[in-house]
């Protein structure tokens, strides 16, 4: 995680950034610790990086990297505003001795866009991820990647409208998707728990889910019922700062496999 000391929207690169709004970096600050400390009662170990003065989106650290078996594929961010992220996440793993650390060739923001589920990552594109790169993370990672296709500019990174909830089970908001993608997905989880445009909008797809207990936003109300009805443990959190940026619980929380 990266403590968002330096949020603020100054810039626009998704349809929830409004740089005229005004945004409370204290505010985002208090609930990024409440989510922190969340994370630790959980019993996680969490990790931060520390935060670069100059980057206010650094504080989604899922963009930074995607790691799976201690290998650690660092992002290429798509655009300027964040691309000098990239070398606080190289150079953050390189001093932790993972045992492969190298930056992606092609465009990709990391569990931005690509989710693992048990040996497979879901990976999407459409507004980010440069579909090339998804090659190149099959090969780098050494797990099947499947393509998904956004189709909605408010869910431009897979984590917003798809969550993972265990190694055989996911959630999604089939509306952010192309009708092929809508199929994949039908096809490979038939049985996942299916989202409301309201459910999306509020961003309770950004969840983070450690197979029995999912940390999403609060406002996600009907939703986390529809969660428990399926022998979940939904724990909802206030994270609303964030949401200025177009990022919530999931964006903040890059997961860690190590080797
Ligand atoms: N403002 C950031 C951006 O547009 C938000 C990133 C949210 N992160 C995420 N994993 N969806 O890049």
């Amino acid at each position: 995680m990266c403590r968002p000391t330096h949020f603020t929207v100054d810039y626009s690169i998704n349809p929830w950034m409004d740089p005229a709004k005004p945004t409370d970096t204290d505010n985002a600050i208090a609930q990024w610790e409440q989510l922190h400390a969340l994370f630790q009662r959980l019993g996680h170990t969490v990790e931060v990086i520390e935060p670069v003065a100059g980057l206010p989106d650094m504080v989604f650290a899922a963009n930074g990297a995607t790691v799976v078996d201690g290998r650690a594929l660092v992002a290429r961010f798509r655009h300027r505003q964040r691309q000098d992220e990239a070398p606080a996440y190289l150079a953050w793993f390189r001093e932790r001795g993972y045992p492969v650390v190298r930056q992606a060739e092609f465009t990709n923001e990391g569990e931005g866009d690509y989710l693992v589920v048990g040996e497979r990552i879901l990976a999407g594109t459409g507004f980010r991820t440069d579909r090339r790169a998804h090659a190149e993370a099959e090969r780098v990672l050494g797990r099947p990647v499947v393509t998904l296709e956004l189709v909605d500019p408010r869910y431009y990174h897979l984590d917003t409208a798809l969550a993972v909830l265990s190694e055989t089970e996911i959630m999604y908001y089939p509306g952010a998707f192309s009708a092929e993608s809508r199929a994949t997905l039908q096809r490979l989880y038939p049985r996942a728990v299916l989202a409301t445009p309201e459910d999306a909008a509020v961003f309770g797809m950004n969840a983070v889910s450690d197979g029995r207990r999912v940390v999403l936003p609060e406002a996600a109300v009907a939703l986390a019922e529809r969660l428990r009805e399926r022998g979940f443990e939904p724990i909802g959190i206030d994270i609303t700062e964030l949401l200025k940026a177009g990022g919530s619980v999931k964006c903040c929380t890059l997961e860690l496999r190590p080797a």
